[in-house]
């Protein structure tokens, strides 16, 4: 068989007056309306283990939108048990049933479910209509059309067999579970975690990021009114430790599909390592940790694309895409013209509550981060070195909210142009024009990450300069675009260095980490 050959989904635009604009309101309000329980979901099963903790809406957090149970060891080891009873038939069913359940999943989110998982995720995480749309309906949409179509298209590449013998690679699922580890930022990536090792016949473990709990649910009701059989992906949220330790200590283990911070990683690397000597194979690790995501502008750039990419690829999503830019180099050249229009720009941006549609940003996802973010806020203000042309207030009365900042440095490795923030602020650094090719190295140098990274040049010869300059600065490298909005089928995601393991989500480069191969050869 051949899976269809899928197309993007496409992005609908929520305009007054369209049949989309006021499903969805209906659902926000329903949404809102009702405190829910969200129970662990285990081989089917709903479990609740007393251990709660209360969802809150970021950009209104006096609204509590229900509570969730916590898994400890126990629960985790009976998830473990129930992943690998469901194995048994799910790893042997024909592989098309088993991407005709993802193809529906597929069909119900473009359709009757798109309302309810860009409500949870617009109320849950505080995303705008249109950040939730391109995430949580287009972009997960296409996870599953496209990795159904990798995994088919993978499994047709086979050996040659000389006359006298037939040579053929079997592919199947790995032995064991998987345990998939999923952030707020995304609900596209946290729906494509457990699920793109499942499209190949695996079972997963699905802890979501606490503060995203609330979407993450309404997908795992979505998965079983698809009809994905009980038991392939089990639905465990909890802590780091609680839940982590257990799940990734198991001789069991197959694999991690991770997505998070830096320092989350690495301890996990550790803990394998630690116990690999009782693991039954080597897992797969597959992990996109942090970044520290940059545009580089040459003086011959478009000015005004200049601004447009700077602004959104800064603070869409209140600068919490991992992919967000979030420092900066300009040509002193072209410094005072981008100055003006960017910091005009900037001050048109709407702020507020997800349901007013026209509010271009929202709250930051919880008072942890708003502390973190606003911290660096503070060191800026405080430092000789730093100015702030743009926002710089924040408030967290009502909800997390932090205006967009940017901070204008003379020093080209300040504390916000080489740590992660992970929110709106933007740092620049303005640098002379006869020091390009310094200037060059300093930004591949100056943070330990690689995942995204944008140039912007019309001179042909300057863009060759800065694309080799900067090779291995970025898994995602943009020329004249702004470093967020990969595309699945269009720009496969990930970066290298402390970025991750680069193994491109949404591409068949990712599909086969999730496979292994007995190689056959028949005499005859
Ligand atoms: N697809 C997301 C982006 O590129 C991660 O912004």
């Amino acid at each position: 068989f051949k899976v269809p050959q899928p197309v993007n989904e496409p992005v609908k635009s929520y305009k007054p007056g369209s049949p989309e604009r006021e499903e969805l309101k209906k659902k926000l309000a329903e949404l809102k309306s009702k405190q829910i329980e969200i129970p662990l979901i285990i081989g089917g099963e709903e479990i609740k283990t007393g251990n709660t903790e209360e969802i809150r809406i970021p950009h209104n957090h006096s609204h509590v939108l229900g509570v969730y149970h916590k898994a400890g060891k126990k629960e985790v080891e009976m998830a473990i048990d129930a992943a690998l009873e469901a194995r048994k038939q799910w790893s042997a069913m024909p592989w098309e049933h088993r991407v005709s359940v993802f193809l529906k999943i597929a069909e119900l989110l473009s359709g009757p479910w798109r309302a309810t998982i860009n409500a949870a995720t617009m109320l849950g995480q505080s995303k705008t209509v249109h950040q939730a749309e391109i995430d949580s309906a287009a972009e997960l949409v296409d996870f599953y059309r496209f990795n159904s179509y990798y995994m088919a298209e993978l499994m047709k590449d086979q050996p040659i067999s000389p006359t006298g013998m037939w040579n053929r690679i079997e592919y199947r699922p790995l032995e064991g579970y998987i345990f998939a580890v999923t952030p707020f930022n995304f609900t596209s990536i946290a729906g494509n975690l457990p699920t793109a090792p499942a499209i190949v016949g695996n079972v997963s473990l699905w802890k979501p990021a606490s503060s995203a709990v609330y979407s993450a649910y309404w997908l795992m009701k979505l998965f079983e009114e698809a009809g994905l059989p009980k038991g392939v992906i089990n639905f465990v949220p909890g802590s780091g430790g609680q839940v982590g330790t257990p799940a990734m200590t198991n001789p069991n283990l197959a694999g991690i599909h991770f997505t998070g911070s830096t320092e989350v990683f690495q301890n996990m690397w550790k803990l394998i390592s630690d116990n690999l000597k009782n693991m039954k194979n080597y897992p797969r690790i597959v992990g996109e940790t942090g970044g520290k995501d940059f545009i580089f502008a040459h003086n011959s750039a478009d000015v005004d694309a200049l601004v447009v990419a700077a602004l959104r690829g800064a603070f869409e999503y209140q600068g919490q895409k991992c992919s967000a830019a979030s420092r900066m180099y300009v040509p002193k050249s072209i410094w005072k013209e981008f100055k003006e229009k960017y910091v005009n720009e900037v001050s048109k941006i709407k702020m507020g509550d997800v349901e007013d549609f026209t509010n271009f940003m929202s709250a930051v996802i919880d008072k942890g981060a708003f502390e973190t973010i606003t911290g660096y806020i503070k060191y800026a203000k405080e430092s000789k070195e730093a100015e702030i042309i743009t926002g710089g207030n924040f408030d967290d009365s009502k909800g997390y909210f932090i205006e967009p900042t940017t901070i204008v440095t003379t020093n080209p490795k300040f504390k916000t142009m080489q740590e992660e923030i992970f929110g709106p602020v933007l740092t620049i650094y303005v640098y002379d024009d006869n020091k390009l090719d310094e200037t060059l190295q300093l930004c591949d140098e100056t943070s330990p990450y690689g995942l995204t990274g944008a140039i912007f040049a019309q001179d042909r010869k300057a863009i060759v300069k800065m694309s080799d300059a900067l090779r291995n600065a970025a898994g995602n490298f943009y020329i004249n675009d702004k470093p967020t909005g990969a595309v699945v089928g269009q720009q496969p995601f990930g970066g290298g260095r402390a970025s991750g393991t680069n193994d491109k989500a949404g591409s068949a480069m990712n599909i086969l980490r999730w496979m292994t191969a007995r190689t056959i050869k028949e005499t005859f």
